[in-house]
């Protein structure tokens, strides 16, 4: 047969602690349960999370861009890109609403570099340009444009960009 526990047994330290009195009673066995209960669990979850299932945060993430990819698939850069006067005066407009902030609206700079100059930091090719207002330079402030113009705003842009070369 189990043992009665002692009960109610106080400890005896009131005139230490403003006359608050404390039992010295056993933890209840449906506490010391629940406590077992969670490091048990918590021992078989990870084995099971790490070793059994073999699932991984980092995978899904991965799993979960690369089906983005597939469903939204990024714009590509086209290869080849010949600017046309036609498409330099329909970028005047895309020019003048999106990027002046920072170009300037000579293109003479600001917190942007020049566009007019010999001075290319990211090439001064026809595709190099497109690519580089497509992609944006995250990391120097140069927002990336492919999402919000799309590629036919894009190509005016950078066809209005290149024709101000030497204005
Ligand atoms: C928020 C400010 C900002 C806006 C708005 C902005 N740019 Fe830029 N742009 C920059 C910065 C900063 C750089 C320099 C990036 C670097 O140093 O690599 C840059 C670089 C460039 C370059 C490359 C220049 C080189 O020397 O290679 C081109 C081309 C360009 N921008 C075109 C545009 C066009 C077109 C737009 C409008 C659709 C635009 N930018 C809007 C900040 C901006």
């Amino acid at each position: 047969m189990k043992q009665k526990r002692e009960r109610d047994r106080l400890m005896g330290h009131a005139d230490e602690a403003d006359g608050i009195e404390e039992y010295d009673n056993a933890l209840p066995d449906w506490w010391l349960g629940l406590f077992w209960f969670c490091i048990i669990w918590a021992a078989a979850y990870a084995l099971h999370y790490h070793v059994i299932a073999d699932r991984s945060q980092v995978r899904r993430l991965a799993a979960e861009m690369a089906a983005a990819e597939q469903r939204w698939p990024a714009a590509a850069v086209p290869a080849t890109f010949a600017p046309t006067p036609e498409l330099a005066a329909a970028g005047e407009a895309v020019f003048k609403t999106n990027c002046i902030a920072c170009h300037g609206a000579d293109l003479h700079g600001g917190i942007g570099p020049n566009l007019t100059d010999e001075v290319w930091i990211h090439g001064g090719e026809p595709e190099q340009v497109l690519k580089t207002i497509t992609e944006g330079v995250a990391a120097k402030g140069m927002p990336t444009w492919g999402p919000i113009l799309g590629p036919e705003k894009i190509r005016q842009v950078a066809a209005y960009v290149l024709a101000q070369k030497g204005k």
